[in-house]
């Protein structure tokens, strides 16, 4: 079969030999198997489509040619799952199978685009889950292979850094870079040479964990993060103690599962109707423990390794006191800080498709047999983009 009639049955374009396809072999083995060439045209810089399949979200993002935002749609499958308080992968991955298609082409409609306006695809290659990570990639492979396009894989995490260079691409380097999701708590030194080393990272669990789990002890719902939020600001935070993990003296690791263990036994303490009358302090406090520490330990890094600007990203970026509390240390300190707008927080495709410009940019592709990679170790494997080292890997 000759690429060309795939490619034009793909694009639903006109095509003059598409009779002669047989479906099984365009959507089956042969093109969703490894065995499809690669594009092998060089990278003409132009509109990029981004594509986020890791966890819960199924986001689609376009980028134009000089890294403005033209679109950025996230279909969120917070309903699926909220009845289970966390994320079912199987439910996860069946969400996007049923959105990707969709979310992409409203994508590009929002840019005011075709699809053969798209000169490259980004897609999250890992961590994550992995039936949702292949949903992702498999879509990517085939819009690139259609297009004829080249294809990078993101890590998740290079994705989230490149959100601190979304809205402002002048933010200086070095930088230090505070990523808190659900997955990762790590700071990173990420020199000029956009070279990203690790100097410390969470040793249980990761903030975003902690904001979850505390929420369901709390009974909220889920996510648990936006729900401590939002409870949180009618409470006291000094209403109610919470310890802070600092471990040994000047070291930037972190460590959230004492103040969970705390949580648990003051709620245990307690009789039922005190518990529910005091929520939102339990609340207030509890996050007022994370976030201090997270804050505390991001000035730290600052000044020990000598940058003198501070960018804070991934999902728990989004919270409001965190962000109120970097704001007046960034303003008392003077010093830079990138904190990128709520859309760019949360997963999103906006942040892939900037790793993945920057990818194309270096003359990086993925093959078109590469692979999703649930427990893609941060070594930034398939773009390779920024060179990482000292890094540990973990899963969404
Ligand atoms: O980056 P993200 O969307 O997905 C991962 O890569 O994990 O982060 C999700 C995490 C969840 O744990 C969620 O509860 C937390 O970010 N989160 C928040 C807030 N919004 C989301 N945590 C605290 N406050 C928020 N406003
Ligand atoms: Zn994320």
């Amino acid at each position: 079969m000759a690429p060309a009639a795939t490619r034009a049955v793909l694009l639903g374009l006109p095509q003059t030999d598409a009779v002669f396809i047989d479906s099984c072999r365009v959507i089956g083995k042969d093109f969703m198997m490894t065995t499809v060439e690669q594009p092998t045209s060089a990278w003409v810089p132009g509109p990029i489509l981004g594509i986020e399949t890791s966890c819960d979200e199924t986001a689609a993002s376009v980028l134009a040619i000089d890294g403005a935002v033209l679109s950025n749609m996230i279909s969120s499958q917070h309903a699926v799952h909220q009845r289970f308080g966390g994320v079912v992968p199987e439910l996860a991955s069946r969400a996007h199978i049923e959105s990707i298609e969709h979310v992409s082409a409203a994508a590009l409609q929002q840019a005011g685009l075709v699809w053969t306006d798209l000169t490259g695809i980004a897609v999250t290659q890992g961590p994550g889950l992995a039936g949702a990570l292949l949903v992702g990639v498999n879509y990517a492979k085939a819009l690139a292979y259609a297009l004829n396009i080249p294809l990078v894989g993101v890590s998740h995490l290079e994705g989230h850094i490149a959100s601190a260079w979304l809205q402002d691409p002048a933010f200086p380097l070095p930088s230090v870079v505070l990523v808190v999701s659900g997955g990762h708590t790590h700071l990173y030194y990420k020199e000029p040479s956009g070279h990203c080393r690790l100097l410390g990272a969470t040793r249980d669990d990761a903030a975003g964990e902690a904001f979850d789990k505390g929420a369901q002890l709390l009974g909220l719902e889920y996510p648990g993060g936006p729900a401590i939020d939002r409870l949180a600001r009618q409470g006291n935070p000094e209403a109610i103690a919470f310890p802070r993990s600092y471990l040994k003296k000047g070291s930037l690791d972190f460590s959230f599962s004492g103040v969970k263990t705390a949580l648990l036994y003051r709620l245990q303490a307690m009789p039922e109707h005190s518990r529910t009358a005091r929520a939102a302090d339990f609340a207030a406090g509890y996050q007022e423990a994370i976030v201090t520490v997270l804050v505390d330990k991001a000035f730290a890094a600052v000044r020990s390794s000598g940058a003198h600007a501070l960018a804070v990203v991934g999902g728990v970026s989004a919270n409001s006191r965190l962000r109120a509390l970097l704001q007046q240390r960034a303003a008392s300190e003077d010093l830079r800080l990138s904190l990128p707008p709520l859309a760019y927080c949360t997963d999103n495709a906006a942040m892939i498709a900037a790793a993945g410009s920057q990818a194309l940019r270096a003359g990086l592709r993925a093959p078109m047999d590469f692979d999703a990679n649930a427990s893609l170790a941060c070594s930034f494997g398939l773009s390779g983009l920024s060179g990482f080292s000292g890094l540990s890997g973990s899963s969404c």
